[in-house]
């Protein structure tokens, strides 16, 4: 049964708790991510992110301080939400952020609405995530905006029959759904279609089925951290003769040097590549590399931009942290990002960003993924129409 006197006391004690945290002369954030766990590789680029950014920003922002607590929530939404309660009753956050997958993004967005305090996803990738609450704002990216170009460029450039493994969870269907839509409307055909678990998956049995299959290429969606494990298995199976394509997720560049030759050729579309031409991001691989000892994955860079959203949202409303100002200063903001340009939407508060086409490639003895098309400022295809 459910209880309606406990909720209206968590909804009351966070609303009080979010008009206390405002008389603060600090802000605090309250950064929830897997640091343990299956999902552990997402929370450690994300948090790498938000210290370098803090590390080269200082930690004051509109005349505030800015605290950081990080909490491990080891990617179990349950937890996700107990953490994010606890932060906001207890520790008096401000701003909850992080967010490691899309189960946790969504399970937080409750609480976020309920205290007013803005949610930044830093991690997770499902569309559908903005929608559930008005508080909520991201930096990381979607899978409809890679999945979409991936289709596309895959039926324009001969490749007539795929093969798709998506992780079986929210972004991993979205992935798969959106290439889907792309890549039959432009006649091409999908022969075989598995979904594999998402915590430690073991890719070869799908794998016979995927060879077997006879594709022309393989449409793949795995987590962030998965890719190494995914490329092994696929070389492992004597699966290295059938092209990689999919959104990048699976190419991650702090685990591309690792695959070896494998990886070669793959062609993905993403928001983000450790190759990207920019001075922007030259500077920002070569600090990461400074202060983590490896390259950074695109995780690292929803983090940072994660933060950056925080501080330029502070400056605009002079140090002033009511949720509903602080997410009105973030609608509609740009700036240049080690990803390239990005702006939040005024109307989604969802990210807009270039999305880039990239080959895998051999640079100085390194492995890149080299980034040869890009579609500019790519709204996310997947927001319901109201
Ligand atoms: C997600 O859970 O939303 C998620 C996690 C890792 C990715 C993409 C999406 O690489």
């Amino acid at each position: 049964m459910i209880n309606f006197s406990k909720i209206a006391l968590a909804a009351a004690s966070l609303a009080i708790a979010a008009t206390s945290a405002q008389a603060q002369d600090s802000v605090k954030i309250g950064l929830i991510l897997p640091m343990t766990g299956p999902q552990a590789a997402i929370g450690k680029l994300v948090d790498n992110g938000t210290k370098l950014y803090m590390s080269q920003k200082g930690d004051t922002a509109g005349g505030k301080k800015i605290e950081v607590i990080l909490k491990d929530d080891g990617g179990v939404p349950d937890n996700t939400k107990r953490i994010a309660q606890e932060l906001i009753v207890n520790d008096k956050v401000n701003i909850i952020a992080g967010f490691g997958i899309t189960p946790s993004a969504l399970a937080a967005a409750p609480l976020a609405t309920e205290a007013k305090i803005p949610e930044i996803v830093m991690s997770a990738g499902t569309s559908i995530i903005t929608e559930r609450s008005p508080y909520i704002v991201r930096t990381s990216f979607t899978l409809a905006q890679s999945s979409t170009i991936i289709g596309d460029w895959a039926a324009k450039n001969g490749i007539k029959k795929v093969a798709t493994l998506t992780s079986d969870y929210a972004p991993g269907n979205d992935a798969l759904n959106f290439f889907k839509q792309n890549f039959t409307a432009g006649s091409g055909q999908i022969v075989e279609e598995v979904k594999v678990p998402l915590a430690n998956p073991d890719f070869a049995p799908f794998l016979q089925r995927m060879k077997d299959a006879n594709p022309d290429a393989i449409f793949v969606f795995v987590p962030a951290g998965q890719g190494g494990n995914f490329m092994k298995q696929y070389t492992e199976r004597g699966l290295n003769k059938i092209k990689v394509i999919g959104p990048g997720d699976v190419m991650d560049d702090d685990l591309l040097n690792a695959m070896g030759d494998a990886a070669l050729g793959a062609v993905t579309a993403l928001h983000y590549s450790a190759d990207h031409d920019s001075q922007a991001n030259r500077d920002f691989v070569a600090a990461y590399k400074k202060m983590f000892g490896q390259r950074p994955g695109f995780m690292a860079v929803g983090g940072y931009d994660g933060m950056n959203l925080i501080y330029e949202a502070l400056k605009k409303t002079g140090g002033k942290t009511e949720g509903d100002a602080l997410v009105e200063a973030m609608k509609g903001m740009k700036w240049e990002s080690p990803r390239g340009p990005m702006s939040i939407d005024p109307d989604t508060r969802d990210v807009i960003h270039n999305e880039y086409i990239r080959k895998v490639e051999k640079k100085n003895g390194e492995l890149y993924n080299v980034e040869f098309q890009t579609f500019p400022n790519v709204k996310d295809p997947g927001k319901t129409k109201k």
